[in-house]
């Protein structure tokens, strides 16, 4: 049976038809009709366009720039445009609606073709004998995960937020969290994808490349940072719908090295948040149940559309209280959030709309990931440019708007290391704990060992710190020390990596080495595109092509991640920071705050 859902209808239409035939729908809130959506990545006026990501600031504070975009709506459409750029000798990128990675993997230059998927998402095709769904690469996550769960179907992996497209979320490897069967990466559920790469002049200058497992290639294709070429359709395998139960333990960090990993096993979907400068972590067990196990649970975490004026508010306080360095006010923010979500859960609620208490169980893709202010509306109130009114709500992260900044950082290591990487981040915390009071604590999940080429070699887990990024050029964060030294230990002295899609600057060199088979995935890109239109200078250094190198030393170049500071004008010596080795992994450089 086939189900072909038009994304292009509106999502109210879609909604109320849902409502009344089926049980899994009537949950989701309506709210999102009121909302703003979020402006589209691209912004093109007469002969040039700018791609921006979603919180408006690249991984470098850098610019986006592109000459012309395409915004495909068929295959064909998408060929056409190719083919268009490979005749002209023009480098290509795909970005999606909302843009959510930190690093300029997008970013084609000024004379390059930047293509949108925001208007190729409307094939969303599910078979119900196959187990599976094919979708157009633009298709947002939200929509296909809805698709499926109407035809009593789950995807047994998705991130936490919902507003992602489905070419996006595989191509930067983007991950749940779990080490049971294929695990929590996206990527791992694709079987199948249509692919559009560079052709010759005979063949047209674009073809189209069709892969299943049979074909060893999707092992590049699946997780490709963009680099092989135009994602046109994927096809992901589903399960029977089930649910999940989610629930939370508040303890002592004292035993974390010793009982992470049995913990992190011991549940299929099970996260870990370590709270270290409080010595506290919430464990949080993640369960499988079949459907007649009762519960109607919504996690609304991420995502739900706020006021521009709270948000703006919040943003503003949380600034001033990192500008003063108040240790003591932001400390209390973070564990203050921490124990709302883990005793009150806030965010996960029982019937969909109140939280009565843990366990909250429901069907798998209302636990697995949230969302809502993706679907907002578009009016002139609304345009990419204006300036909203501050009733309006949109997302949290809304580029239009003074939204918090942050650096998202994902540093993954071995699972064999995690007990030393624990004991040594200790010994940081134990220098002075209420330096890692931030925007969050550390968050741990898990990734299975793939074999896709630029996936983990290895069974990981992944440490994922939110920390305060000031808006303002050149400023340091009163705690900067401590978060560069444990980047830098993790990536240097425990084989870390780190996530494709989110923050990291310098960090990232030589990283692909340490991928499941970066040379297997050097000859696909060589064999789909072998003049690298799909490739930027970022993908380049990342793949240590040409020599290039991500690091860029300039003033303050430390304090946006571009660099391993070398000398004082990388950190901001006017301000007091000073480029010093680190206090426990002493070949770190760090940029410290001297009184
Ligand atoms: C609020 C939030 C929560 C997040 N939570 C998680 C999480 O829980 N787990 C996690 O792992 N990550 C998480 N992320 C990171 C996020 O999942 C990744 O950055 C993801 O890749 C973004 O998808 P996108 O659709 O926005 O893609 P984009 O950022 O637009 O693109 C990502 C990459 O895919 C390529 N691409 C896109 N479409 C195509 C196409 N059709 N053909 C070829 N290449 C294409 C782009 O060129 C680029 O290289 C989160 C991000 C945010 C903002
Ligand atoms: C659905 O999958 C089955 C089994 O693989 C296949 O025989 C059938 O042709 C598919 N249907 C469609 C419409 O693709
Ligand atoms: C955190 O909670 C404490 C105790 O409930 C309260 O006194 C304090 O004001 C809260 N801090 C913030 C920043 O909300
Ligand atoms: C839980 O909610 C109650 C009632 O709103 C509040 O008083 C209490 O401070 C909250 N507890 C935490 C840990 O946030
Ligand atoms: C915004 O909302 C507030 C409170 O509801 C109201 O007083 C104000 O008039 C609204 N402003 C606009 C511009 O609608």
């Amino acid at each position: 049976m086939r189900v072909t859902v038009s994304v292009a209808m509106t999502t109210s239409i879609i909604f109320l038809v849902l409502c009344v035939s089926l049980q899994y729908f009537c949950i989701t809130t309506l709210a999102s009709q009121a909302t703003c959506a979020p402006p589209p990545a691209i912004e093109c006026k007469s002969n040039a366009c700018d791609v921006f990501n979603y919180q408006g600031v690249w991984d470098d504070r850098g610019i986006c720039k592109a000459q012309n975009s395409a915004w495909p709506t068929s295959e064909a459409e998408l060929v056409q445009a190719v083919a268009n750029a490979v005749k002209n000798k023009q480098r290509i990128k795909v970005v999606s609606k909302l843009s959510h990675s930190e690093p300029k993997l997008v970013c084609v230059g000024s004379e390059g073709l930047i293509i949108s998927t925001q208007n190729y998402a409307s094939v969303i095709e599910v078979n119900k004998t196959a187990m599976t769904i094919r979708v157009q690469a633009g298709a947002l996550m939200s929509d296909v995960l809805e698709a499926a769960a109407k035809e009593g179907l789950a995807l047994n992996a998705m991130i936490y937020w919902s507003g992602v497209s489905a070419a996006g979320v595989i191509s930067t490897g983007a991950h749940d969290s779990g080490l049971v069967g294929k695990g929590s990466g996206v990527y791992e559920y694709v079987v199948a994808m249509r692919l559009v790469v560079p052709a010759s002049p005979s063949q047209g200058y674009a073809k189209v490349i069709s892969l299943t497992e049979a074909d060893e290639e999707l092992n590049a294709a699946r997780l490709s940072l963009g680099t092989l070429g135009a994602i046109s359709e994927l096809t992901f395998a589903l399960q029977p719908m089930y649910k999940r139960s989610i629930s939370t333990v508040v303890k002592d960090d004292t035993d974390l090295e010793y009982e992470a990993e049995s913990f992190l096993r011991a549940h299929e979907f099970a996260d870990i948040n370590w709270i270290p400068s409080h010595g506290k972590a919430v464990y949080i067990p993640i369960d499988r149940h079949p459907v007649n196990v009762p519960g109607d649970g919504l996690n609304s975490i991420i995502g739900s559309a706020s006021s521009v004026v709270d948000i703006e508010r919040k943003a503003a306080d949380y600034e001033a209280i990192q500008d003063r360095a108040d240790v003591e006010a932001i400390c209390s923010v973070l564990i203050n959030e921490t124990l709302d979500l883990a005793i009150n859960g806030s965010g996960f609620l029982n019937d969909g709309k109140r939280f009565t208490g843990y366990p909250v169980i429901g069907f798998n893709h209302h636990m697995q990931t949230s969302g809502g202010c993706q679907a907002g509306r578009y009016s002139v109130a609304c345009t990419p440019t204006s300036i909203l009114d501050k009733n309006e709500t949109v997302c949290s992260w809304d580029r239009r708007i003074y939204a918090t900044l942050y650096f998202g950082v994902e540093l993954r290591v071995p699972v064999s290391r995690l007990p030393q990487v624990i004991k040594d981040v200790k010994r940081i915390r134990d220098l002075n704990p209420q330096k890692l009071c931030d925007m969050s604590g550390i968050f741990m999940r898990s990734i299975k060992k793939s074999d896709a080429y630029l996936g983990p070699k290895e069974d990981v887990v992944t440490l994922v710190m939110m920390n305060y990024r000031s808006r303002a050029v050149g400023t340091p964060k009163w705690n900067e020390d401590v978060y560069e030294e444990i980047e830098q230990m993790i990536i240097e002295k425990h084989g870390g990596v780190l996530h494709w899609g989110k923050s990291g600057g310098y960090l990232f060199q030589g990283l692909a080495k340490r991928a499941t088979n970066l040379e297997k995935f050097m000859e696909v890109k060589k064999k789909f595109d072998s003049s690298g239109l799909f490739s930027n200078e970022w993908t380049d250094g990342l793949f240590g092509i040409g020599g290039g190198s991500l690091e860029i030393f300039r003033d303050g170049c430390a304090l946006d991640k571009v660099c391993k500071c070398r000398e004082d004008s990388h950190c901001a010596p006017q301000k007091g920071y000073f480029c010093k080795p680190g206090k426990v992994w002493k070949k770190a450089r760090v940029c410290t705050k001297l009184n």
